[in-house]
């Protein structure tokens, strides 16, 4: 059994939801409040136990296993509630390839050294005779002894043979302390010494807390570089981490908020007075990875980067990436051209907290907490924010720069998801560049047009006669799980996901069928248990960036978790007919059609069991699911034949 079965066969579906939904049993399945979404009335909430999934029948009609239940619950990946079910359950997470194997033994050894590093420099800094200088300079900064030993503050010795002697006398070798980044090389003399020198060292951990390289200040005035870090290793790498993660991870979830700092000693600061939910990209713009890391546990952040040039186009430039990577609640339209394209708003809040010039979080918390949270508390909405730096650049009685403006504020605009709040902001940017609003809006239009055909998302419904009618979805969503997947849902699934997996680019053509025929395009959804969902996600992401690999490339950037249920999933595909596109589009909707009947039953089910038992409240809600289920099956029975006659039509054409 795989471990994912394992855990799904240890664990009951009704423990786990029960924690937070009051469960009353109806029939063979639970009914309940879905904890999802603000549902008081009547109970949309459906747990089936002996298929171990769960169905939210009312506004966010979402469902699926418990994989998903404690993802959606709890804001995790797939990684962290596999982690977490299965210490739960009592599963050890299971064998890894002997690449992976490797990989992950020569990492803990590394992040192993690390540790001892740090506990080295941590010792030299608190007893060292020679490291009187750097614990007067940290007490110049007001940082407690406390802080200093949750940060485990060090000091590396102004030596060239310190800790490289220190260590090979304790048995490692010196490509081990160069592989960790701890000695540098000299490669014309091929001889090695101390990296980190009379500095301040600070620990720097991953978001699992892992200690994977340090950051060291200078102790000189204007000694250069102010911060040497560790170099690029296998383990670090400054564009993946975030300082301060590990420990703040859990207040960003409890606040639903991350502030984003420029530093270490910002970080340091806040923490000491108290604010927990920071977290420093050491000193960059933010970058993909680094928001990737960070919206798993809030899709709030505050940015609080220094006023200074280097900070303002920090935070410039942290939006763009921001804006590219969040999330977006889509809304799928067509192009005349009949490619898919998401128009997408933001799901997420940025503002940004203005820091006085000459000032960084760190002398504002030290001199002043209030302060502070007075900053953070006003943080401005991103409209704010850019069109007054971009006033500030380029003066408006320029009539040419307010266009320019504008063109940059007004994507940012519409991102916002309220349709007030977005109003708002058009208000706002005319009256700020004194226009009339009426010309901001046309001028989006225009903007939209000239590029690449995007349709334009304001405004746009009566002018695009041309343009089909987005497919039924709910949220983009087709099939937000279903009660209890037949074998031959299942069956179909995992052979769809197996041609995938060897031919991503059917996914495309799949959507191309789907799309064409008035059918919702593949979402994760479509798959009935969480690690299908996850590997769909994989192999989608993946075709939509270009990036074509193969099953053999895919296994190798795997969880060993996923790659074991993508080498049961191949196989099980490997003797079966190679389908063109149209049959395997033929096949989504027939699922798609299956689990659709099934759901119905039950609810037809559920129906009769609320008027027995005088559950009035549940009743038109019920009946409405029914109704609106039919009309959807024979929508998607009539898509099946349109896309069947079609090719028989072509085959009858080549003969
Ligand atoms: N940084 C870096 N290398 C440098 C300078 C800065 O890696 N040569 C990164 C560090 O992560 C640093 C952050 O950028 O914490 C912010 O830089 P800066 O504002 O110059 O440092 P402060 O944190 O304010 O440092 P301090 O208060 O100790 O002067
Ligand atoms: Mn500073």
């Amino acid at each position: 059994m795989s471990s994912v079965d394992e855990i799904k066969a240890r664990l009951d579906i009704l423990d786990i939801v029960s924690e937070d939904v009051q469960l009353k049993k109806s029939g063979r399945h639970y009914m309940g409040y879905c904890p999802f979404h603000n549902n008081t009335r009547s109970p949309a909430f459906a747990v089936f136990p002996e298929s171990g999934t769960w169905k939210c029948f009312g506004a966010c009609a979402d469902g699926g296993d418990i994989f998903s239940y404690v993802m959606k619950k709890n804001g995790w990946d797939f990684k962290e509630a596999l982690t977490q079910l299965a210490a739960r359950a009592g599963v050890t997470l299971e064998k890894l390839s002997p690449e992976q194997a490797q990989r992950k033994s020569l990492e803990e050894e590394q992040t192993e050294l690390l540790e001892a590093a740090a506990d080295y420099f941590h010792q030299l800094y608190l007893y060292a005779p020679q490291a009187k200088h750097a614990r007067e300079y940290i007490a110049g900064r007001e940082l407690t002894d406390e802080t200093v030993s949750t940060f485990k503050i060090g000091f590396g010795l102004n030596a060239w043979d310190a800790l490289r002697s220190h260590f090979m006398n304790q048995g490692y070798s010196e490509q081990d302390l160069l592989d960790a980044g701890l000695l540098t090389e000299n490669t014309d003399k091929g001889t090695t010494y101390d990296r980190f020198r009379n500095r301040i060292i600070i620990p720097i951990k991953d978001h699992n807390g892992r200690t994977v390289g340090f950051g060291a200040r200078t102790l000189e005035k204007d000694g250069i570089p102010k911060y040497l870090n560790s170099p690029q290793t296998g383990l670090f790498d400054k564009s993946r981490i975030l300082f301060g993660l590990d420990a703040s991870k859990r207040f960003i979830r409890e606040a639903r908020q991350a502030v984003i700092v420029e530093g270490y000693m910002d970080v340091i600061m806040a923490w000491q007075g108290g604010f927990r939910n920071v977290v420093a990209q050491m000193g960059t713009a933010l970058t993909r990875d680094q928001l990737q890391l960070l919206k798993k546990y809030t899709k709030r952040f505050v940015i609080a980067l220094d006023a200074d040039a280097a900070g303002v186009n920090a935070t410039m430039r942290s939006l763009t990436v921001a804006r590219e990577t969040l999330d977006r609640d889509s809304e799928i339209r067509f192009d005349p051209s009949g490619l898919v394209r998401e128009e997408s708003r933001l799901s997420a809040d940025i503002r940004i907290a203005s820091i006085p010039e000459g000032e960084d979080p760190d002398s504002i918390i030290r001199n002043d907490p209030a302060e502070w949270a007075k900053l953070i508390g006003g943080a401005k909405p991103v409209v704010e924010y850019v069109t007054s730096v971009l006033i500030e650049q380029m003066p408006i009685d320029d009539p040419k720069n307010k266009s320019t403006i504008a063109q940059q504020v007004i994507p940012m605009i519409l991102d916002i998801n309220d349709p007030l709040e977005r109003d708002h902001y058009w208000q706002f940017l005319a009256r700020t560049l004194q226009v009339e609003e009426r010309s901001l809006r046309q001028l989006n239009i225009k903007q939209q047009r000239k590029n690449s055909g995007q349709r334009p998302v304001v405004q746009a419904k009566s002018k695009q006669p041309a343009m089909p009618e987005p497919p039924p979805t709910i949220d983009g969503r087709p099939n937000g799980g279903i009660p209890d997947p037949t074998q031959r849902t299942k069956r179909r699934e995992t052979e769809f996901l197996g041609r995938c997996a060897h031919n991503p680019l059917l996914i495309r053509q799949v959507n191309k069928i789907l799309s064409d025929n008035g059918q919702a395009i593949l979402h994760a959804q479509d798959f009935s248990i969480q690690i299908d969902r996850e590997i769909f996600l994989l192999i989608n992401n993946k075709q939509s960036s270009g990036e074509v690999a193969t099953s053999g490339q895919m296994w190798d950037s795997l969880d060993e978790v996923l790659a074991e249920r993508l080498k049961v999933i191949s196989k099980e595909t490997i003797n079966s007919d190679k389908k063109p596109s149209r049959s395997l589009a033929l096949s989504v909707l027939q699922w798609r059609a299956e689990k659709k009947k099934q759901l119905l039953t039950e609810f037809q089910q559920m129906l009769r069991t609320a008027k027995f038992n005088g559950e009035n409240q549940s009743l038109e809600a019920l009946a409405q699911q029914v109704e609106s289920l039919s009309v959807e099956i024979k929508e998607i029975d009539h898509a099946k034949m349109g896309i069947s006659s079609r090719s028989k039509h072509r085959y009858a054409h080549k003969w």
